[in-house]
């Protein structure tokens, strides 16, 4: 097992009382930089009647207005910008597929903050300098290639930004250049194990020691699909362009309980997504990110849309964010019933006979919305095998979510595959 004892960062090494000093130092210079810099913001906090200096606790926070994904639109291209367009010297893109886009900005400084959270994560998931990562998170406008790439970069490890796709190709240069960590996708993951198998190599016997999963919800079952096919340690990795990539929050290989959050970086609540009232730690709720030394674009209290709770910290002194069941966009109301994919994750990857490949596809049936589950049969599965496996999910569903829903158990390989964030709703329903 790693022990990262002594390979502990400077924030990483703050006791509690003075990680709070650092935020609160650090909340009020960046509520003052938003304020004087970002017209958006100044108009926003003199609405709501607050100023930069009415923060003198981290509990003053909930008083200042939250930011929305709906504000970054309408401030498109550069309105969130805090710095003049010269010291802007990147540009990522969310990966929204609808309206339009939101972009994000870092300066050198940010850039630098980025890499030093990404190689805290990396080393927290079991990563060491020297060590070589591949890296097959999609480039581009994306903040996963590049947030993974700099960050193991800066840890000192061998980098090999291999994007996603090309998926036969992955699975060579993971024969052949032998890395010790991989950064994916978990559904891309997937995928490569399918190429691995196509190939005949087993995917239990190559170098990969860790995997960095995140940029999608995945759950425990999937952890022990992944663990147990690959011979690998798995941990969760989370983060948001908004607030800035990958290395938000952090999963620790020694626990496995959670995401750290880097609070010296990012400050966390949980709100009622209702009311928008600030939740107890270990209450259930929507997760809000202020950032606390973002120069570009800083962002207070940026509503996730991601559901979570808090909880105290283990293996670091940060608090925990735990998995994120998913966001309240993916939540499926079916005849009162409130439904996440993670729950169908859970139960299809339980299920004897079926791959872990699904997929669920909302319809109307008169006034009605109606969700059928499409789960792939693995090759070896008999007829009867199938029967069963539709039967157990079925039943599953009615037990433990309590709605009916129709399960089909499609031909192995029918599905379509991710090369990155995968899509699990398809949306029949007419408009
Ligand atoms: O997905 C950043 C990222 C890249 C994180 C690589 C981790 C690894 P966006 O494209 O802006 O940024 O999408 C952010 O993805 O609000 C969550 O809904 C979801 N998400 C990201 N990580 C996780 C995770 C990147 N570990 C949105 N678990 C977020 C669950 C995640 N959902």
């Amino acid at each position: 097992m790693a022990d990262a004892s002594g390979l502990l960062d400077a924030g990483e090494r703050l006791d509690g009382p003075e990680l709070r000093a650092l935020q609160l130092a650090r909340l009020r210079a960046t509520l003052r930089h938003a304020y004087t810099n970002v017209p958006f913001y100044r108009a926003a906090f003199d609405k709501a009647g607050v100023g930069p200096d009415d923060c003198r606790s981290l509990a003053d926070l909930a008083r200042f207005p939250f930011t929305t994904k709906a504000d970054l639109r309408e401030t498109y291209p550069y309105g969130m910008f805090a710095v003049p367009r010269e010291r802007v010297r990147r540009i990522h893109a969310s990966s929204g597929t609808t309206g339009r886009p939101t972009v994000v900005g870092y300066t050198d400084g940010d850039l630098s903050t980025w890499a030093d959270v990404v190689a805290r994560s990396i080393r927290a998931a079991g990563g060491r300098p020297g060590d070589t990562v591949h890296v097959a998170y999609g480039y581009g406008l994306f903040t996963g290639g590049l947030g993974a790439h700099y960050g193991a970069e800066r840890l000192g490890c061998t980098v090999v930004p291999a994007s996603g796709g090309m998926t036969s190709r992955q699975v060579r240069l993971i024969q052949d250049l032998r890395p010790d960590v991989i950064m994916v996708t978990p559904s891309y993951m997937l995928t490569l194990l399918d190429e691995f198998e196509r190939q005949g190599v087993d995917p239990r016997g190559t170098s990969l020691r860790v995997g960095i999963f995140g940029a999608e919800p995945w759950t425990e079952a999937m952890r022990r699909e992944i663990e147990e096919r690959f011979a690998i340690d798995a941990v969760d990795i989370y983060g948001l362009s908004e607030v800035m990539g990958p290395g938000v929050a952090q999963e620790c290989v020694e626990t496995k309980d959670g995401l750290h959050v880097h609070e010296d970086h990012f400050y966390p609540e949980v709100v009622d997504p209702i009311t928008g009232e600030v939740l107890p730690d270990g209450e259930r709720g929507e997760l809000v990110f202020t950032s606390l030394t973002k120069e570009a674009m800083p962002v207070i209290r940026y509503r996730t849309r991601d559901l979570t709770r808090l909880l105290p910290g283990t293996a670091r002194v940060f608090r925990r964010m735990e998995k994120v069941t998913g966001r309240s966009d993916d939540l499926v109301i079916l005849r009162g019933v409130n439904l996440f994919p993670t729950q169908i994750e859970e139960i299809v990857l339980r299920t004897p006979g079926v791959a872990p490949h699904f997929q669920l596809r909302l319809t109307r049936e008169g006034r009605l919305d109606a969700l059928t589950v499409r789960a792939e049969a693995r090759p070896d599965a008999t007829p009867e095998v199938r029967d069963a496996a539709a039967r157990a999910i079925a039943a599953a569903v009615k037990d433990g979510i309590g709605v009916s829903v129709t399960v089909e158990i499609v031909e192995p390989e029918s599905l379509e595959r991710s090369v990155g964030k995968i899509r699990r709703i398809v949306d029949l329903r007419p408009r």
